[in-house]
């Protein structure tokens, strides 16, 4: 049967390879069998300053990259979370229903806000917009990578709350994370993951990056001292996670990978990897600069926004009619 998909990407600088692995190949997959909804975040994109025009065009960017990895707006909506107020509307009333305990164990909030001096209660507070965002549609399935995890942990105890004390209304969701890929890790160090805000752009790929760039990130990506090609994330974790890459750019299981590069160094296999990313990605950037040129994305996004808010509202009125607001007259 047809479930209701919703994700979202924050337009808070260029997406990365982690983003495209552990999230957008999966909307592409989803949205032929399913109603899938997928957003440009921008009202969590600002709970850390943006400037205005790099908001703007990160906006735009992302939702375009959208297009171009193969999101058809035909079949699923793709729209910015600004242009559907209900999502703030929601954000807030969750967030009355939210335990500050909550908030304070989520460990994106302590990444995030570690050694800074002011942090911004947005930032705070994240969690209860992000559960805003997938029970505003009762979505059933949100494809995500591994740390976003607990946010949907959040989101589930959410609905299961507010159902029990205003009856039974949301679904309750469940993630979608891949098996390989759910955690692309940065090409410096196999600990952290490959991140956009790191200061090191050796450390991740980004999707427009030009090919020759690409084919010096990976051939530059830190390796161990060993010579072997086996997946061993707790030994070998830059190695393994070189080898998930692949695997996911490739379609081949990990098992392949090693048989195949059996016995070889590592210099082959980075060289290969880095066409295999290149060949990827270019067809992808061709068609982001198309779709950047076509002047057709901002009536793609109206479209989007417009099916989005007809859920969105009647979703709205319902939850604040059980929760006892008096109807507005018109
Ligand atoms: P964001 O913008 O940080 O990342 C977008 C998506 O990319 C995934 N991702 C990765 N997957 C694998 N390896 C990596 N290195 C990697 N880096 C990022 C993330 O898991 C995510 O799926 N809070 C969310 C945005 C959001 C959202 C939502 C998602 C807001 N509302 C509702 C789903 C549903 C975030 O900051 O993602």
């Amino acid at each position: 049967m047809a479930k209701k998909v919703l994700s979202g990407i924050q337009p808070s600088g260029s997406l990365t390879l982690g983003n495209y692995i552990g999230a957008i190949k999966n909307f592409v997959k989803l949205q032929r069998e399913h109603e899938c909804y997928f957003m440009v975040v921008d009202l969590h994109a600002i709970t850390v300053p943006q400037e205005p025009a790099a908001l703007r065009e990160n906006s735009e960017s992302v939702a375009a990259l959208y297009l171009a990895a193969g999101i058809d707006p035909k079949i699923a909506s793709v729209y910015l979370q600004s242009h559907v107020p209900q999502h703030a509307e929601l954000g807030w009333i969750l967030t009355t229903l939210t335990a500050m305990g909550e908030l304070e164990r989520m460990t994106q909030f302590k990444d995030k806000s570690s050694g800074k001096d002011s942090v911004g209660a947005g930032l705070f507070v994240y969690p209860s917009l992000m559960a805003a965002d997938i029970l505003v549609y009762n979505a059933d399935l949100v494809p995500v990578g591994e740390d976003q995890k607990q946010h949907l942990e959040l989101t589930r105890d959410l609905a299961g709350r507010f159902n029990h004390r205003f009856g039974d209304f949301f679904t309750v969701p469940e993630p979608y994370i891949p098996e390989v890929g759910a955690r692309i890790m940065s090409l410096d160090d196999g600990t952290k993951k490959m991140s956009k805000s790191n200061p090191n752009p050796g450390s991740y790929i980004a999707l427009l990056d030009p090919p020759d760039v690409i084919r010096k990130k990976i051939s530059r990506a830190t390796t161990d001292s060993g010579r072997e090609i086996v997946y061993d994330p707790a030994n070998k974790p830059e190695v393994s996670n070189l080898m998930s890459i692949y695997a996911e750019c490739s379609g081949q299981s990990l098992q392949q990978i090693a048989d195949q590069y059996e016995g070889q160094m590592y210099g082959g296999f980075k060289k290969n990897l880095g066409e295999l990313l290149v060949a990827t990605l270019e067809p992808i950037q061709e068609r982001y600069r198309d779709i950047r040129s076509s002047g057709e994305l901002a009536g793609i996004l109206a479209e989007g926004a417009e099916k989005a808010q007809t859920l969105a509202s009647q979703t709205l009125a319902e939850v604040k009619k059980r929760m006892g607001f008096l109807p507005a007259r018109g």
